[in-house]
């Protein structure tokens, strides 16, 4: 009688623990009620460690382990800084497969005989083992510890993953063969091929995102977010525990809209980003037309204050110099000014997706003031001056004019279009996906070098003078 309380306690909380899941994914989707959602689906899956701990036979070991992990993960959370949360969320997915893929082997392990759950644990380790593997290379590569791209590498790499793929059905139908009772298949068999399964899935981790770009990192990172939700829903029908089932499932499939949202917004189809890659170079400096014109603060003062419109571009180069505040301030002078200031958000500016939209709330830039690149383009020719505050790939006319460049396809800021652009950064040095920009030669543009925060303040006090 106990034992089926305990039983229905623990499905009315993971139903509990669902429900706070949902609504708090529903939350995320509005940028005022984001931080709030977060909390709320932290609670819910605190709520199911809780009621899934009440059967434990062990439960102080298990709340430990609990608690050890949430003291690393907070640590690790708030020394953090904000444009290094990429990396961590890229850490994160990967130790979230790595606990699935070790949950399917110690699952494997309590199996005496060939049966078909034996498939499931196969799929998990791979789906776990991949998304270890893969999110520490994408890790380095955000780091920009690991760059470049070595086109040896990239075939063996895709060559590896036909074979992880061949061996994979292979296995599944040893399994099968072996589960329906035919006799050439013995446990022992079994138990070497899911060894090899093993190291073979690690390694298709590595072969998976080493030969990606750099561009399209970010559209990595939330397919191998959606791989780790994936991996965690099958270990949970391994465990039968429905907590696990219903949060992997969420974190799969909003991993998955997520990743086709931004394969869109680059104008990249999933084959392309995975199957085929960078083959070629962008153009380097020595051979782009033109030159550079730098401008001082005084002069780009001048420039700003004539202006009638301006569209002011952040970047990545915004949050290292944690810029927002002056800019804000920069547009409210414009605005006081007569000059109309509205604000260009490329969908991958920064490191990750929002990025630009979190840190212009932060200084309070209304939402209604954020343009996308297709509500701007097409007007960009009556921009008085498109000010470029350390963006670079998201602002560089090679993805629309030159065929062949890294970034060829995806859809940019056009501010090259713009009456007067200027760029703000601290040398002539690439952006994210390591090729040259043609913006900064062009007839139109000037550069304004130094670090974006102390660049604006000069601006700032020309103003206030
Ligand atoms: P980037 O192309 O990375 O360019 C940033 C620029 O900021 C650099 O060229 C740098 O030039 C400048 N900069 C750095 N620190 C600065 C400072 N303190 N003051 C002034 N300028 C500074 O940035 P972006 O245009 O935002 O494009 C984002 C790139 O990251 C894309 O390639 C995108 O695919 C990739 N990515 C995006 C995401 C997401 S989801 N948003 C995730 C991963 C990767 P200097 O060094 O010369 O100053």
């Amino acid at each position: 009688m106990m034992e089926l309380d305990l039983n229905l306690l623990q499905q009315l909380g993971y139903i509990f623990s669902a429900i706070l899941f949902i609504y708090g994914l529903k939350m995320l989707s509005n940028e005022s009620t984001a931080a709030r959602g977060n909390v709320v689906s932290s609670i819910g899956m605190l709520f199911a460690v809780l009621v899934t701990v009440i059967e434990i036979v062990n439960p102080v070991l298990v709340l430990s382990a609990v608690l050890l992990g949430a003291l690393i993960g907070s640590a690790f959370a708030l020394k953090v800084k904000m444009t290094s949360i990429p990396e961590m969320v890229a850490l994160f997915n990967g130790f979230g497969g790595l606990s699935s893929f070790f949950l399917a082997w110690s699952e494997f392990n309590n199996l005496s005989a060939i049966s078909l759950i034996m498939v499931l644990s196969f799929m998990t380790v791979l789906i776990g083992g991949i998304t270890f593997s893969g999110s520490v290379v994408a890790f380095f590569k955000l780091s920009e510890i690991l760059k470049g791209n070595n086109n040896f590498l990239n075939k063996a790499s895709r060559w590896f993953l036909i074979f992880s793929f061949l061996f994979v059905i292979i296995a599944v139908i040893q399994v099968i063969a072996g589960g329906l009772g035919y006799e050439f298949i013995d446990l022992a068999l079994i138990q070497k091929i899911f060894i090899a399964l093993l190291i073979i899935s690690l390694f298709a981790g590595l072969a998976f995102v080493l030969p990606i770009g750099g561009g399209d990192m970010p559209v990595v990172i939330s397919l191998l977010n959606s791989f780790s939700g994936i991996a965690a829903a099958s270990a949970g029908v391994l465990l039968t525990n429905t907590a696990l089932i219903v949060a992997g499932c969420l974190v799969g499939a909003s991993g998955l809209v997520l990743t086709l949202i931004m394969a869109k917004s680059m104008n990249r189809t999933l084959y392309n980003i995975f199957f085929v890659g960078y083959e070629s170079s962008g153009s380097s400096a020595a051979e782009i037309d033109g030159e550079i014109k730098p401008i001082s603060a005084e002069d780009a003062y001048l420039v700003v204050e004539a202006a009638r419109s301006a569209l002011i571009v952040p970047g990545y180069g915004m949050a290292v110099a944690q810029a927002q505040h002056v800019v804000k301030e920069l547009g409210d002078l414009l605005e006081e000014n007569g000059c109309e200031v509205s604000y260009g958000i490329h969908p991958v500016a920064g490191r990750m997706p929002g990025h630009m939209n979190v840190l212009l709330a932060e200084a309070n830039v209304s939402y209604d003031n954020l343009l996308e690149p297709k509500d701007i383009n097409p007007t960009m020719e009556t921009v008085d001056i498109a000010i470029v505050i350390g963006a670079n790939d998201v602002v560089n006319p090679s993805a629309t004019e030159e065929p062949g460049s890294p970034i060829y396809g995806m859809p940019i800021l056009e501010v090259h279009r713009a009456k007067t652009v200027m760029v703000l950064k601290r040398s002539m040095a690439s952006g994210f996906a390591g090729v040259q920009n043609p913006l900064f030669f062009k007839e139109n543009s000037r550069m304004l070098f130094g670090d974006a925060k102390e660049s604006i303040s000069k601006l700032v006090a020309e103003f206030k003078d």
